[in-house]
């Protein structure tokens, strides 16, 4: 049995931590739980980036090049995606009842991408996630990393065109 250690605090004051960190909390922050970790952070955010992959390491107490390893072996796990901005639809069973396909159709019409691509300017990439943790702004999007809640098809096209 691991001895109770301090737990890295989570990057920034961002929700969807919190999610992450029942994961591996449910693991008992083992280090045989990193994929299941990496799932987590891939469900909550729609993709993994240098500052998820580095808190999980900590938490995890395993060598960041390991974690790094895992999460670009496995062609499961989506790295952060090279557009300027990052758009997340959360298609989790909340925001997919309230019309996250909609969301997804409506991009696709107005930019020419589906979930995974970026737009072949470099200006927008598009994920999806499984819950961002806010179900009760379903359907809920992730733009650059703010909570965008209630959108509509014409509400997410019309910001997401307003982007540099
Ligand atoms: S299901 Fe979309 S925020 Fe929870």
């Amino acid at each position: 049995m691991a001895l109770q250690q301090t737990k890295p605090a989570p990057p920034d004051a961002d929700k969807r931590w919190k999610l992450v960190n029942a994961a591996m909390r449910r693991n008992g922050y083992a280090g045989h739980a990193l994929i299941e970790a990496l799932h987590a952070v891939q469900d909550a955010f729609g993709y993994l980036d240098e500052t998820s992959l580095r808190f999980v390491a900590e938490s995890l107490d395993l060598p960041p090049s390991k974690v790094y390893g895992v999460a670009t072996f496995y062609h499961l796990f989506t790295l952060k995606p090279k557009g300027r901005h990052a758009c997340v639809v959360c298609t989790g069973t909340a925001c997919y009842i309230k019309g996250a396909g909609g969301l997804i159709e409506g991009v696709e019409q107005g930019f020419g991408v589906v979930p995974g691509e970026t737009t072949p300017d470099d200006r927008l990439s598009v994920l999806t996630a499984r819950c961002v943790g806010a179900c009760g702004l379903a359907p809920a999007v992730v733009l650059d990393g703010a909570v965008l809640g209630k959108q509509t098809p014409d509400a997410l096209v019309a910001e997401l065109n307003r982007l540099e």
